[in-house]
């Protein structure tokens, strides 16, 4: 019987060698005259494993790794297409307690299914949520999705069920679906190794979520820095024509939905739901006022459902096994699971999929394993750009959306990037505030000038300039960002700076840093910090 064996392309297995590791196996494969396939399917998240190779035995697929070409030819000696032992030999992939120890949902098929095979996503239970979605009422699919608690997962955490609502008794001749892939929050990786790894789920999730908002048309904004996402998407859009599952008549109902792939125009404000709007109509990408929200007014004039990648790819399970099995998942407002991504120095990067109310600690030391450094943890940036710093004395705050909330956090799309003690908070209050500065669509004045003048303020607050004086400067401006801003942008940068000031206070406490040698001016030193 021909043995299969896994070897990930995904992006970031691609990155650390996967493609010379399939191309030499196919040599192995060839030269040996082996009756092996190579599937090449999306990561099972296990990013300092990687390339992790999977290989199909009757006991179940048995996981090697990290795996480099070099040592392909011993792995293949020592036994490793029937399973043997070996030093990389990780045993039974599904025993690793990295993944084990998790409740994958919306990842459940990722890494096990050839993400390009529409035979495969059916045959691991893919379409099943369609299926019962198309012997329902419009109003009853929005409605297991309100009773799922399901969240947006892209950051604001707004209910996804009421937004679908508002689509849904919106009168108009044409509505959209826009699926928000520009995942632009550092440490996040999420939206695209679901887009690399089970590109039909993200498919079906918008396919459902036009049947119940009644659109006919949708748009995946994809963030350009994703090539190898767009190539999958577009020949998973390309099959799901060809099979009848995209197109005017999908699964043989009647009803149309057409799918496209559009890439993004690089900046993080391209991310927000209405700057985003405005770039896939061809604009310049800037905020737009609200109200009229997008759900009554968004792509074209048009009610439309903008919506994250993973609150998409959550829908199809909601569907299938039905709102309240979701909702028995999860903490207080925060229900179902949250897709964690353990980013920095972290000895075991990594995705892990769980319920909400996991704490900090636990998913830093019990699943990443704590610093790669080895150094002890001195700050969490949870959240993206725009979230709080959290000393360690906050690990045991829960991921929930209103923990974080309340401790002036925020869980965004639930990034963790970890720091150890080697880490200048003042450096990074810096750099929050230059990448509102940098990133700033401009629209409005506290965000515009607020952040350039912050950056200096804070040059002068590390250049020991003035400093009781300044750091009041900077805490009235941050004020003025909070209140007066159009958007998150500007409004949530003081997260990042405020909580550096509040649990660092000794980082903006220290003597100037000497003079750069060649007697630059502090801009010239403080641009070589990035
Ligand atoms: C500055 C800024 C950047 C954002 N970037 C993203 C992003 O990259 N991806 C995303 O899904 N949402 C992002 N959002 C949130 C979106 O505006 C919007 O809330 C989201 O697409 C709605 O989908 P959801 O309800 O499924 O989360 C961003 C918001 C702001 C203010
Ligand atoms: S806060 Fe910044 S990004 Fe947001 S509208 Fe104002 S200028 Fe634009």
């Amino acid at each position: 019987m021909s043995v299969r064996v896994y070897i990930p392309r995904d992006a970031a297995a691609v990155s650390v060698g996967a493609d010379a590791v399939a191309r030499a196996m196919t040599q192995q494969i060839g030269s040996r005259r082996l009756d092996v396939s190579v599937v090449r399917n999306g990561s099972r998240g296990m990013f300092w494993l990687e390339p992790l190779v999977e290989v199909e035995t009757p006991g179940g697929r048995i996981a090697y790794g990290r795996v480099s070409v070099e040592a392909l030819e011993d792995l293949i000696g020592s036994g490793m297409l029937e399973g043997r032992p070996h030093a990389l030999c990780l045993g039974p992939t599904e025993e690793i307690p990295f993944l084990k120890k998790q409740e994958r949902l919306t990842f459940a098929r990722c890494g096990i299914t050839d993400p390009v095979s529409l035979s495969d996503y059916v045959s691991h239970g893919g379409y099943r949520g369609l299926e019962r979605a198309l012997h329902l009422m419009p109003e009853t699919i929005v409605e297991e999705v309100v009773t799922s608690g399901l969240r947006g997962r892209g950051g604001a955490g707004f209910p996804t069920g009421i937004k679908w609502r508002t689509v849904l008794q919106t009168e108009a001749d044409q509505k959209y679906i826009v699926c928000n892939a520009d995942e632009g929050d550092s440490g996040t990786y999420a939206d695209r190794m679901i887009m690399e790894g089970d590109p039909f789920v993200l498919i079906e999730g918008m396919t459902i979520a036009a049947i119940a908002v009644g659109a006919t048309s949708g748009y995946i904004y994809l963030r350009s820095e994703y090539p190898h996402a767009y190539r999958t998407l577009r020949r998973a859009i390309a099959i799901g024509y060809e099979k009848g599952y995209l197109g005017a008549n999908v699964a043989g109902s009647g009803k149309r939905f057409d799918l496209e792939v559009r890439l993004g125009a690089g900046a993080y404000i391209c991310g927000e739901e209405t700057s985003l709007l405005e770039s896939l109509e061809g604009k310049r990408g800037q905020i737009r006022f609200k109200p009229p929200v997008p759900a009554i007014k968004g792509l074209f004039g048009k009610p439309t459902v903008v919506n994250n990648v993973i609150s998409l790819a959550t829908v199809p399970i909601i569907l299938e096994k039905g709102g309240g099995y979701y909702r028995d998942f999860g903490m207080d407002k925060s229900r179902g699971t949250l897709t964690i991504q353990l980013a920095g120095n972290i000895k075991h990067g990594g995705l892990v999929e769980k319920a909400f109310g996991l704490t900090l600690r636990e998913a830093i030391y019990d699943f990443g394993g704590g610093t790669a450094s080895g150094r002890p943890l001195r700050a969490v940036q949870v959240g993206g750009p725009l979230g709080a710093y959290f000393p360690p004395s906050l690990l045991d705050t829960p991921l929930d959306y209103e923990a974080f909330t309340e401790r002036k956090g925020m869980l965004g799309h639930g990034g963790i990037v970890v720091f150890d003690d080697t880490v200048d908070l003042a450096r990074q209050a810096r750099f929050a505030m230059e990448f509102c500065a940098v990133e700033s669509c401009g629209k409005c004045t506290p965000c515009r000038i607020g952040s350039t003048r912050g950056v200096e303020v804070i040059d002068k607050i590390i250049a020991n300039e003035d400093r009781a004086k300044n750091l009041e400067l900077l805490a009235d401006l941050c004020e003025v960002l909070t209140d007066g801003s159009l958007c998150a942008l500007g409004g949530l940068i003081p997260l990042p700076v405020q909580s550096a000031i509040r649990y660092f206070p000794e980082d903006f406490d220290k003597p100037a840093p000497p003079p750069p040698v060649g007697g630059a001016g502090r801009n010239q030193e403080t641009r070589s910090w990035h």
